[in-house]
């Protein structure tokens, strides 16, 4: 296991009715920034809990933060905030109303061009307006952590940014806000989350029991509750997993001193900035053909996921390891989620992709840095 050092700050109040608890979490007088999307929260009475406790505050709202939240909309968010002098950025959505508030509570206190938040991986920031969130979409873990993921559709760039400034200070998870979620959105909500698991799973096997044990529960929780999840169930039990098991993917506790991955999410953005996949369509398309590409140095722990998730019982590893992609690849299928770029009509630029996933990277990626640009155009013609 490498050393480590774990922090995370977040207050979570889960559970249905916790959105009454806003009031006692946002003191009185203070001015706040109500940030949300395109509408959801006002059609599924979301919009009408948050404001009802909310009555001794004054509010500002900015609504039409759009999926993949644009760099342009939030500076206007961010114009507000300095002129209005905003408390609290309240975020009432899903992970890109989040990540938009992430990159507002930052630049609206930067001094400096604010798309150096995006593109300088060893910038500091000092200051930061408080965030608190009600979230209504299960997939990113953006709730519980300080990463955050801003397209700017005018260059053609989605890039993401980390700082602990932006660490919610609280994040309301109540399930039955899901019930309104559209079939699309509820297999996002499976494959994310699937996903970063696997980014920081399906590396090397650091003999790391604990980070191993809870990942897998993730991904057992996950497969369990997905097909009644993309059915629409509105099982209050089966949603409030869902929703534990999203925040667990990527609230840091999996990750803790072990190599991370990464490569399926930075190639998955370029395909959403490129072509307008969302975000866990492009994960499903790059995952796994890039365990095959990678199978020398993943094949332990693909293995480990085929024995202990999958419940293969072969002896021999690399069988197992074969084995677990092919029914990983079955399971996306068997809930609806596309595993190939063709499936979306997508003829894939390989050249283009990688110019651009290389744009503001400082190097190769991966766990071992070894996923160049040459290994990059081979998993995407893979993904073809
Ligand atoms: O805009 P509204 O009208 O609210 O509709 C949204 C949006 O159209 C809708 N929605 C959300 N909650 C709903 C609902 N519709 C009905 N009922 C509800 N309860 O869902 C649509 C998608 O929402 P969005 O917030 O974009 O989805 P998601 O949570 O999947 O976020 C995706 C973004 O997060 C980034 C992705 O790259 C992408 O930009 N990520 C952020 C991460 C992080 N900060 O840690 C990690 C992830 O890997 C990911 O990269
Ligand atoms: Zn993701």
């Amino acid at each position: 296991m490498h050393n480590f050092t774990f922090y995370n700050p977040v207050k979570i109040l889960f559970g249905k009715g916790q959105i009454s608890q806003l009031s006692n979490l946002v003191s009185a007088n203070k001015k706040i920034l109500l940030a949300y999307g395109g509408g959801s929260i006002k059609s599924n009475g979301v919009y009408q809990q948050v404001m009802s406790n909310l009555s001794n505050a004054e509010v500002i709202e900015f609504g039409g933060i759009e999926a993949n939240p644009d760099y342009d909309t939030l500076m206007k968010a961010v114009q507000i905030c300095k002129e209005q002098k905003i408390d609290l950025i309240l975020s009432v959505g899903g992970g890109s109303i989040i990540d938009g508030c992430k990159f507002i509570a930052l630049a609206a206190h930067y001094d400096g061009d604010p798309w150096d938040i995006l593109t300088q991986k060893d910038l500091v920031c000092h200051n930061a307006i408080d965030i608190g969130v009600v979230q209504t979409l299960p997939a990113t873990g953006s709730e519980m952590n300080c990463g955050s993921v801003i397209s700017r559709r005018k260059i053609g760039a989605k890039q993401a940014f980390g700082s602990p400034l932006v660490f919610p200070k609280f994040a309301i998870l109540d399930p039955e806000t899901t019930y309104s979620l559209p079939i699309r959105q509820l297999k996002n909500g499976i494959i994310d989350p699937f996903i970063h698991v696997t980014e920081q799973y399906i590396t090397t096997d650091l003999n790391t029991p604990i980070q191993d044990g809870i990942a897998e529960t993730v991904l057992k929780t996950l497969i369990s509750v997905s097909h009644d999840i993309v059915s629409g169930t509105t099982d209050y039990d089966t949603r409030a997993s869902w929703m534990w098991a999203a925040t667990n993917a990527l609230n840091g506790y999996i990750g803790i001193g072990v190599d991370h991955d990464w490569a399926t999410h930075m190639i998955g953005h370029e395909l959403t900035a490129a072509y307008g996949l969302d975000h866990g369509q492009s994960l499903a398309i790059i995952a796994p053909q890039l365990w095959r590409h990678q199978f020398k140095t993943k094949m332990d722990k693909l293995a480990k996921l085929g024995r202990n998730v999958w419940g293969l019982e072969n002896q021999d590893s690399e069988i197992v390891a074969t084995q677990a992609i092919i029914l990983t690849e079955e399971f996306f299928h068997s809930i609806g989620i596309q595993t190939k770029l063709s499936d979306f009509k997508v003829k894939v630029d390989p050249e283009a992709i990688t110019e651009n996933l290389f744009r503001y990277s400082n190097g190769n990626i991966g766990e071992h840095k070894n996923i160049d640009a040459q290994a990059v155009k081979e998993i995407l013609l893979m993904a073809q």
